[in-house]
């Protein structure tokens, strides 16, 4: 197998690509990777292959080009993406801007022209086979019902660029399936590893622990009965290795009955926020932050608190319910339940790294 993988410097997609340089079947990895203002690409991969050994070990698999995924073609030369073409037939695309406060325009040109990129590269090349594609469980929007592996459009309207875009990115592969074959892969929220805490880059759930544990909020506003859904990376790990088998095995077994190619990569059951704080501050040695129903304050106070909450206000307040009958069907794990030991791991590790500090 050739695989061009999409976002292996992310959280996501450097999991990925640890998984992929250990399974035998993979001959060939190609990474479109950009270059920063400070970096070139091959300097950022060197740097990975610094920080994991496993990446390391197999480093002859790996081919790097130095691509931007929202300009047509990558950006690479003619002759690159001419040999990328012949030689790639199965296609991971795990990049993507996860920031919520992008403007929507730059928002759309990598969430949705990427996604757009990377479908006309699929329907380029030659021997292709199959196109994984990381979603969220976050196109749900404000629906308020549980929401299944089948359901996509279901009226819902999206609280930031973020949601909005990868909805829309997702309607196009979801409108490229008849004629290519792919899996849409929707996670919830990632944390680190269940046992180790490591994390790759602290984003999403991570700068809102931060201000916790700086003792920056006195008061969150959200229910006494808020939760978040919250899956641990080994997880998300374990199950994209039984998709990845499952999906492109000739044979699949009729009697699962999947009725779609989405799958939830969810936990059944939600973290009750009051919870997170409970176990979380003593391991930080700071007072927990009240839990205060916005409803509950006066007007003024609520716009103010809704402002400097901004884009993580939705989140606190808006129970999701997802369904994942499918994945369960195939991969018949379920996610663990986020208790006391991994929330320790999770701030233990972030402490280690010097990402928070315990306070006196
Ligand atoms: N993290 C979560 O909790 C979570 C939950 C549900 C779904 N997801 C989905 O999982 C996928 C990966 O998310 P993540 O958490 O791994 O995000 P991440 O850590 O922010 O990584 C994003 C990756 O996309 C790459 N990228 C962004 N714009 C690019 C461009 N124009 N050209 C080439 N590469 C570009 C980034 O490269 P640079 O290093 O060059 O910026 C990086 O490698 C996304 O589709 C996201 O929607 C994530």
């Amino acid at each position: 197998m050739k695989i061009l993988l999409t976002g292996a410097t992310g959280f996501v997609g450097s999991n990925i690509l640890e998984f992929l340089v250990e399974n035998h079947e993979v001959d060939e990895i190609y990474l479109i990777l950009r270059s920063t203002s400070e970096q070139n690409a091959s300097s950022r991969f060197q740097d990975m292959v610094a920080a994991s050994n496993t990446i390391a070990r197999h480093y002859n698999k790996v081919k790097l080009f130095n691509g931007d995924l929202s300009v047509r073609n990558f950006g690479l030369k003619e002759n690159e993406y001419k040999f990328l073409t012949q030689q790639t037939n199965i296609v991971i695309h795990a990049a993507a801007s996860t920031q919520f406060d992008l403007e929507l325009t730059e928002a759309m040109k990598i969430n949705f022209d990427g996604t757009k990129h990377i479908l006309d590269f699929s329907e380029a090349c030659k021997e292709f086979k199959h196109l994984f594609y990381i979603s969220t469980a976050y196109i749900v929007g404000n629906y308020p019902q549980v929401f299944k592996e089948s359901d996509y459009n279901v009226n819902q309207k999206f609280e930031n660029s973020y949601e909005e875009t990868k909805y829309l990115a997702e309607g196009e592969v979801r409108r490229g399936i008849s004629s290519l074959h792919s899996t849409i892969i929707r996670p919830s929220i990632l944390i680190g590893d269940s046992q180790t805490g490591k994390v790759q880059g602290f984003k999403v759930l991570y700068p809102f622990i931060k201000l916790i544990a700086q003792k920056a909020l006195s008061i969150i506003p959200c229910q006494s009965e808020a939760c978040l859904n919250l899956v641990p990376i080994d997880y998300f790990n374990l199950i994209f290795s039984i998709l990845f088998k499952y999906q492109l095995s000739k044979n699949k077994p009729s009697h699962l009955n999947i009725s779609t190619s989405t799958f939830h990569v969810i936990n059944n059951q939600n973290a009750m926020i009051k919870d997170l704080i409970e176990y979380g501050c003593p391991i930080l040695n700071i007072e927990a932050p009240l839990l205060v129903d916005p409803e509950k304050l006066p007007p003024q106070r609520r716009r103010v608190i809704k402002r400097m909450f901004n884009h993580y206000f939705p989140y606190l307040n808006r129970p999701h319910l997802f369904d994942n009958s499918n994945t369960l069907k195939v991969a018949q794990h379920q996610c663990p339940i986020i208790g006391k030991d991994i929330i320790k791991n999770m701030l233990n590790y972030c402490c280690e790294v010097g990402y928070l500090n315990k306070h006196r």
